[in-house]
């Protein structure tokens, strides 16, 4: 298999952390060329110290991190603390980051490696709202044709919503931004919330990670403890669900996953609706296809490999 050379775009959050601790345990298929931050879960000063705080975990001070947006494109920021904490990685004790930010910014980083890089060799990788990318493929229209793929969580069609009744989080923030993105003509693998609601941490999946034995394992345990609660309260749920970690799974381990290709479209006319993605699950337009969307996975598979994986760090 050849290595993916993978740029993720996140705002940590405790499921961000553990999609970049997944990456950056998998050098045998992923090269992180860089993570680039945005404003989402918390505000971008915080997305750029957890970013690294989780790069200090892994133990890779050396990967570059960059500040990208610190807001939505036409909207004020909708920010996550309820969910994810007063820091955005609220749960284990790690120390403040010591390694350096980039001086570039994100969507300057982007812009410059889809440029440099032989076409069609970078994937990228979205978890937090498309901020960054849709800014960067509207400065610069010609890396669009470069990029490999967007494998990117966000979306639902039969889970509805979890920030509004009737949108997800990531795409809710930056709507049009991800109207952008899904229209740019890139394929694009969407992890909607009616996969990653199935990525449930159980109990018996959390003490797995804490059987791991090393601080990553904790860290782990500790993030998702902390991430569950809100759930368990507000759904009622088995555990939390990994939203962010089922992109870089489906990278290493594409079996895993099974979806459709359908057109998905992104509402940003109606305040009620806002940033719902309209998934043409059941081909009732004419619509063409724009998106691979996912729906199911073997849950136990993609627990297993986040449980080796990260016992590697
Ligand atoms: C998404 O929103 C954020 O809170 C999570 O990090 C994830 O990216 C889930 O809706
Ligand atoms: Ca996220």
């Amino acid at each position: 298999m050849n290595v993916r050379k993978i740029i993720i775009d996140t705002d940590p959050g405790q499921d961000d952390a553990v999609a970049i601790l997944l990456a950056l345990a998998s050098p045998e298929e992923i090269e992180v060329l860089g993570i680039t931050c945005v404003a989402g879960n918390v505000p971008l000063e915080l997305t750029v110290r957890n970013a690294r705080m989780v790069c200090e975990l892994a133990g890779r001070r050396d990967v570059k991190v960059f500040a990208g947006c610190d807001r939505p494109l036409d909207r004020d920021l909708v920010t996550a603390e309820h969910v994810h904490g007063k820091t955005g990685l609220d749960g284990p004790d790690l120390p403040e980051p010591t390694m350096p930010l980039q001086d570039m910014r994100a969507v300057e980083f982007i812009i410059e490696t889809l440029r440099k890089e032989p076409a069609s060799s970078v994937t990228l990788v979205p978890i937090g709202p498309l901020t960054n990318i849709a800014t960067a493929f509207r400065m610069a229209p010609d890396i669009v044709r470069k990029v490999h793929e967007i494998v990117l969580m966000g979306g639902a069609y039969f889970e509805v919503g979890n920030i509004t009744p009737a949108a997800e989080f990531n795409i809710h923030v930056d709507p049009h931004a991800a109207d952008l993105v899904f229209r740019a003509g890139v394929p694009i693998v969407v992890m909607p919330l009616d996969v990653t609601h199935k990525a449930l941490v159980t109990r018996a999946r959390n003490d797995a990670f804490r059987a791991i034995g090393n601080r990553v394992g904790t860290a782990v345990a500790e993030m998702t403890d902390f991430f569950e609660r809100y759930d368990r309260e507000k759904y009622g749920s088995d555990g939390a669900p990994l939203h962010d970690p089922c992109t870089v799974a489906y990278l290493i381990r594409p079996e895993l996953f099974s979806g459709r290709h359908v057109n998905v479209e992104i509402e940003t006319g109606s305040e009620l609706t806002m940033g719902m993605t309209v998934a043409d699950w059941w081909g009732v337009t004419d619509r063409a296809a724009n998106a691979l969307f996912i729906g199911n996975l073997d849950a136990d598979g993609f627990f297993e490999l986040l449980t080796e994986r990260l016992a590697r760090l």
